[in-house]
């Protein structure tokens, strides 16, 4: 029921825009914030007339939101999916030309720079590992990976935390755990809120609150943080274990290129798709394919060719097909940095086994044949919001993807095993929506899989004439 709120919700924005037929007013929208009107307490009195809010109180920082935000979260506590004794009589006597004003005027503001906020280091180094990496093992993902690169924001549907005030985004996450926000498109913060401890909520906020978004991402700290725990049988070794000295830069290495193909494989990546992006958390993932279980697999006689593969060989293929690019060689630095990173996290891992967690977890062949028809209402209401409404995926303000396409020129080709419906089926019933595996039945996600691929996407190269 909440999607649908939401799809109205946004329908209602475009809608009110039409309506309205004018465009958002800047200065109706200041004078309201400095004044108020009739019934309307000014907005200037907690939020500030250039909104950078107050601290002390928790007033949040307004400046340089996105106006599409400002206006849903304004719409929100009109209708009671979010709760707040201060702002709701304030929403309810806005009009939705108001709301459009008061946004773009908030919105055009530019935020100031975090003050008085002091964390300690150990506060920072546990919290820009959750922003930045999540808390797999109770399936949080990084708050980065939505919310965008150092928390900028991406459009209108996933805010920018970077800068806004410790304690009130500390007051959202309990918010969402006890129910008093339920504005989230599919419950992906109420999920996230309610798997969170609270020491783990207040060093997260704290971290977002200091941190800049310009200038690269400082290196990870290499401090012991939480236990990765996917498997009874099988942890990988943590990120703050990787040795120094020329193997460590090998492995770490390795895990860059898997973070950011495109980027850090450029001579082999042929679209824009990372390894991480379908081998989730960095590779670590049970259920997700893990390179700690394939890794132990190889190399692996294959029945089809009676030929042995070897993780090489794997690799090369998932960069021909699920890449579009070029296999790197044997000997290459990319190769040679992929099978350390993959012999690291495969420490202590058996070798020459089936391990638990290995691949996409299987399903049995659907009652109902998979329908793309059901498919594609399924992709409007649990994946369009992050993948596109037509899959082209989300980029941020700096046109890199957050979220990346699922077909298309820049997708994977159709000689990748992503483009078989069985294990499309697989990897989304497990791992989508991002953050809330689990939620589609297998149904819905064989029919969800088989719609994402009746769409066109780059031929098998083998087929290529
Ligand atoms: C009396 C103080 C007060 C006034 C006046 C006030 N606000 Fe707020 N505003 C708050 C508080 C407190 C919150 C945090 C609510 C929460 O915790 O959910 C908030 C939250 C918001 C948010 C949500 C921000 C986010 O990041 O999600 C928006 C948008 C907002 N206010 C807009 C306005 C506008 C527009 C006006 C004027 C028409 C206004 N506020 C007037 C106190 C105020
Ligand atoms: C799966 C995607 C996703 C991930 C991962 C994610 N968020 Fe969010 N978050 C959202 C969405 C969507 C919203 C906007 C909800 C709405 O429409 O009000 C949001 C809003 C928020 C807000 C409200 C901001 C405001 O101005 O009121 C906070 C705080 C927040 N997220 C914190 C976090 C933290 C901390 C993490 C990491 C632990 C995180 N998020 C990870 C999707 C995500
Ligand atoms: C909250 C945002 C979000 C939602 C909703 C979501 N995804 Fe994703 N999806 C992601 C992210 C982020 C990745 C990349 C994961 C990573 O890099 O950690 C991804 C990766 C994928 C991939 C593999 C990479 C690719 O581009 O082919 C597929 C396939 C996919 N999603 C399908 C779906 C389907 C189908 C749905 C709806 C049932 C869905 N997703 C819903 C965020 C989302
Ligand atoms: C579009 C999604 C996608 C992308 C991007 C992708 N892969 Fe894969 N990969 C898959 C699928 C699907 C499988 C098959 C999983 C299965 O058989 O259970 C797979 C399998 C693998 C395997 C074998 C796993 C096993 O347990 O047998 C390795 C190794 C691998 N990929 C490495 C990579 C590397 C390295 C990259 C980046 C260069 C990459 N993949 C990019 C989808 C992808």
């Amino acid at each position: 029921m909440r999607y649908r709120a939401v799809l109205r919700a946004g329908l209602l924005l475009a809608v009110g825009a039409l309506r309205s037929s004018r465009a958002a007013d800047l200065m109706q929208g200041r004078a309201l914030v400095m004044h108020g009107a009739p019934g309307i307490t000014a907005c200037s009195s907690c939020h500030g007339v250039n909104g950078q809010g107050n601290y002390r109180l928790g007033y949040p920082r307004l400046a340089g939101l996105d106006p599409g935000y400002i206006f849903h979260e304004l719409e929100s506590f009109k209708h009671f999916s979010r709760e707040n004794a201060i702002m709701q009589p304030v929403a309810q006597r806005l009009s939705r030309v108001q709301m459009m004003d008061v946004a773009a005027w908030f919105a055009s503001q530019k935020p100031l720079p975090p003050k008085g906020v002091h964390p300690s280091e150990r506060t920072i180094a546990l919290g820009e590992k959750i922003a930045r990496r999540g808390v797999w093992s109770r399936n949080v993902p990084g708050c980065f990976t939505c919310h965008g690169p150092r928390g900028a924001g991406v459009g209108s549907r996933f805010p920018r935390l970077a800068g806004q005030y410790p304690n009130y985004l500390k007051t959202q996450l309990h918010d969402w755990r006890r129910g008093f926000r339920r504005n989230d498109p599919l419950g992906l913060m109420q999920a996230i809120a309610s798997r969170l401890s609270h020491r783990e909520m207040s060093a997260v906020s704290e971290f977002l609150a200091v941190d800049r978004i310009h200038g690269k991402a400082p290196a990870l700290p290499g401090r012991r943080v939480t236990r990765l725990r996917y498997t009874r049988n099988f942890l990988p070794p943590l990120e703050s274990a990787i040795p120094r000295g020329s193997f460590g830069a090998m492995v770490r290495q390795g895990e860059r290129i898997f973070d950011d193909t495109p980027a850090e494989a450029r001579r082999y990546a042929g679209n824009v798709l990372s390894c991480r992006n379908c081998h989730i958390d960095r590779g670590r993932k049970a259920g997700s394919a893990p390179m700690w279980a394939a890794y132990v697999a190889f190399p692996a006689y294959r029945v089809r060719n009676h030929k042995v593969t070897t993780i090489e060989q794997r690799i090369q293929a998932c960069f021909r097909f699920s890449e579009n690019g070029h296999p790197p060689p044997q000997d290459s630095r990319t190769m040679t940095a992929l099978v350390s990173y993959f012999y690291w996290l495969a420490q202590g891992a058996p070798t020459g086994a089936e391990m638990q967690g290995r691949g996409y977890p299987p399903l049995k062949t659907p009652p109902h044949p998979p329908n793309a028809v059901s498919g594609a209402q399924i992709f409007a209401s649990h994946c369009a919001v992050c993948h596109g409404p037509d899959g082209q995926g989300t980029r941020d303000a700096s046109g890199s993807y957050v979220f990346p396409p699922l077909w298309g020129p820049r997708s994977y080709n159709s000689g990748a095993d992503m483009h078989k419906v069985k294990l499309a089926a697989e990897f989304v019933r497990a791992n989508m929506p991002y953050g809330r595996g689990g939620m589609l039945t297998a149904q819905q996600a064989w029919d969800v899989a088989a719609f994402v691929d009746s769409h066109p996407r780059p031929p098998d190269p083998r087929k290529r004439r």
